[in-house]
């Protein structure tokens, strides 16, 4: 595929819509040394100062159905970690669905942007921003007690160019896997990675919050969790939190 370097940009995921809306084939990626308008999930911001993180989105047109997507974030987690465990000794966790943690902070976030059309997927924009070389004191106020970087957590500069290619590699050789078998080939390393298997947790969704003990992630890598009522829920998306 190709791959679309910027300097600068709005947001990666944002030029990857665009490219994908205009006929971009899979594989595109799109990837820039900074954004002024970084996106999360939940209409939040994602800090993007210059050359300090990675930040990229790739284009996929998958032949699958709504249902089976949200499988390729938790695919992608997958595939971020093992690059970062193949470069650092960092000990990478995954928080559901999305984030990539080392000690309670988080290191890396997912955003993955699905188009449907009449109820088919028409392409899946992933986009994957990596804190690596940002020092604490480059860190947004706002998120300086909650996020940290390959830098912080091992004292040392790594070279962003061979983070992202050792992701990228994950990434490709994973998504071949997905889109023959979908989510369940990479459940149990999720789930290891994850650690979230019986946990209690509070997980807020848009409009609700509900609390209970994680029973297992399902092989569409939708979370199942069992209240205290004893009634089994499976959610999709939102923010966990530890029950305290
Ligand atoms: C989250 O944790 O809420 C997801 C953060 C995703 C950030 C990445 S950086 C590259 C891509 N472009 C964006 O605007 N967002 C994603």
């Amino acid at each position: 595929g190709e791959i679309v370097y910027l300097d600068a940009t709005d947001s990666t995921n944002l030029r990857a819509k665009d490219l994908a809306a205009g006929g971009a084939s899979e594989g595109t990626i799109v990837i820039a040394e900074m954004q002024t308008a970084g996106r999360g999930r939940k209409g939040r911001g994602w800090f993007s100062p210059p050359r300090q993180g990675i930040y990229v989105s790739l284009i996929l047109r998958p032949t699958m159905t709504p249902s089976e997507a949200p499988g390729i974030t938790l695919m992608t987690g997958v595939a971020a970690a093992e690059a970062l465990l193949s470069l650092t000794d960092l000990d990478v966790r995954i928080r559901w669905p999305n984030d990539l943690m080392v000690g309670g902070r988080k290191i890396a976030g997912i955003l993955t942007e699905i188009s449907t059309e009449m109820d088919r997927i028409d392409h899946v924009v992933v986009g994957l921003g990596v804190n690596v070389n940002n020092r604490h004191e480059d860190l947004h106020p706002q998120i300086r007690e909650s996020a940290t970087s390959v830098l912080i957590e091992t004292g040392q500069v790594l070279a962003r160019a061979g983070l992202i290619r050792a992701i990228l590699e994950h990434f490709e050789t994973s998504y071949a896997i997905f889109s023959q078998k979908g989510f369940e080939p990479f459940r149990q390393r999720w789930k290891e990675l994850s650690g979230i298997i019986g946990r209690c947790i509070v997980v807020e969704m848009i409009g609700r919050t509900l609390a209970g003990e994680v029973l297992d992630i399902d092989p569409e890598g939708l979370l199942i969790l069992r209240d205290d009522e004893g009634c089994r829920h499976r959610i999709v998306s939102g923010d966990v939190s530890d029950r305290s």
